[in-house]
């Protein structure tokens, strides 16, 4: 079985000038949880393909494994500088430890050598994975613009909501897992399947991280607590407040969304203080899960073995993650 940590830990960053490929060292050494690339492999491992024995087709999707999980790397070092994050799987984001002219240009070149690793994917194959790859990334690039346009609407709706994290965030998911699975012979439903499971794990995922940003614990999660909070992100945690606050509820969310002088901490204990009172967690929470059932519904259409099973565990682990 491929070793993805140790695949990426092998890519080689020790080129000059330092201050373009420190950074990305520096991001790739910090870990995280390395669902993409993981789920490329499974979705690879899925796939029962008679003209490829199974560990061919495991070790052929390799280079779109660690092209998804610099791709998503790069995103995130520039998201923190969008949501001037300073705090990421524990350590300094790069525009802290260094400045944003790093992290930008330093994410530029992740994304290039995203598209470096991509090349080594299959002649055959590379057409088809390189399209739905270049729609992703679009999907991405309007998912955070609506994001950071939702920070200053009002009007926006659950549904609105939905579409967003669907483009910066499950998209990445669907498209990794469905990648995996092409490349191992998988066929247009197989392809579909994989894909829709991976867009609803996708959603629940982003609505878990809504939640962690208010209710998780630093220590484990790695980011900052409340950042959604103080940059007026609309999360689904804040939508469902609006949603379902009585007039004098609301009226207080409202004063503290136009709130220009004010101290973060209390803005955030203020805000976390309202989500608790309404129970906007658990209305989340039964969401996501609506999604994990979506998400495992489509497993029925895929051939049933070990990696089946295993995107079946990850469904339920991602909803009750806590980093
Ligand atoms: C963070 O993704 C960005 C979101 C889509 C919420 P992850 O939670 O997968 O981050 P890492 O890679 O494990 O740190
Ligand atoms: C994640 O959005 C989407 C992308 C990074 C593309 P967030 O802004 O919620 O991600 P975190 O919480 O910073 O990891
Ligand atoms: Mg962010
Ligand atoms: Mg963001
Ligand atoms: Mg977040």
């Amino acid at each position: 079985m491929i070793d993805i940590n140790k695949a990426i830990d092998a890519l080689k960053w020790e080129k000059e000038p330092r201050g373009l490929y420190e950074p990305i060292s520096y991001t790739l050494a910090s870990g995280g949880k390395r669902i993409r690339p993981t789920l490329t492999l499974i979705g690879a491992e899925a796939i029962v393909n008679g003209s490829l024995l199974n560990g061919d087709a495991i070790e052929q999707a390799v280079p779109a494994a660690l092209a998804f999980e610099v791709f998503h790397n790069f995103t995130l070092m520039h998201d923190d500088v969008m949501d001037r994050a300073e705090i990421r799987r524990g350590q300094p984001t790069v525009h802290v430890k260094w400045n944003d002219n790093t992290a930008i240009l330093s994410g530029d070149q992740m994304l290039i050598e995203a598209y470096k690793l991509l090349s080594d994917v299959p002649a055959d194959k590379l057409p088809q994975v390189l399209k739905w790859f270049n729609e992703m990334a679009t999907g991405i690039c309007e998912g955070q613009q609506m994001d950071m346009d939702f920070e200053h609407e009002s009007h926006i709706s659950i549904d609105d909501y939905l579409k967003m994290i669907e483009l910066k965030t499950a998209v990445l998911l669907a498209n990794a897992l469905r990648t995996g699975g092409y490349i191992a012979g998988a066929n247009e439903s197989e392809q579909q399947a994989l894909y829709e499971y991976g867009l609803h794990i996708g959603l629940a995922f982003q609505i878990q991280d809504d939640i962690l940003d208010v209710y998780g614990d630093p220590k484990t999660f790695g980011k900052a607590i409340g950042g959604d909070i103080c940059s007026n992100k609309k999360t689904f945690l804040l939508l469902t407040a609006l949603e379902t606050a009585d007039a004098e509820t609301k009226a207080e969310l409202l004063q503290w969304l136009i709130a220009t002088e004010h101290d973060e901490q209390k803005k955030i204990a203020a805000v976390t203080a309202i989500y608790s009172r309404l129970g906007v967690r658990e209305a989340g929470e039964t969401v996501m899960e609506e999604h994990t059932s979506l998400a495992l519904a489509q497993l029925d259409k895929l051939p049933q073995n070990a990696a089946t099973e295993k995107l079946r565990v990850l469904a339920e682990q991602l909803v009750t993650r806590n980093k």
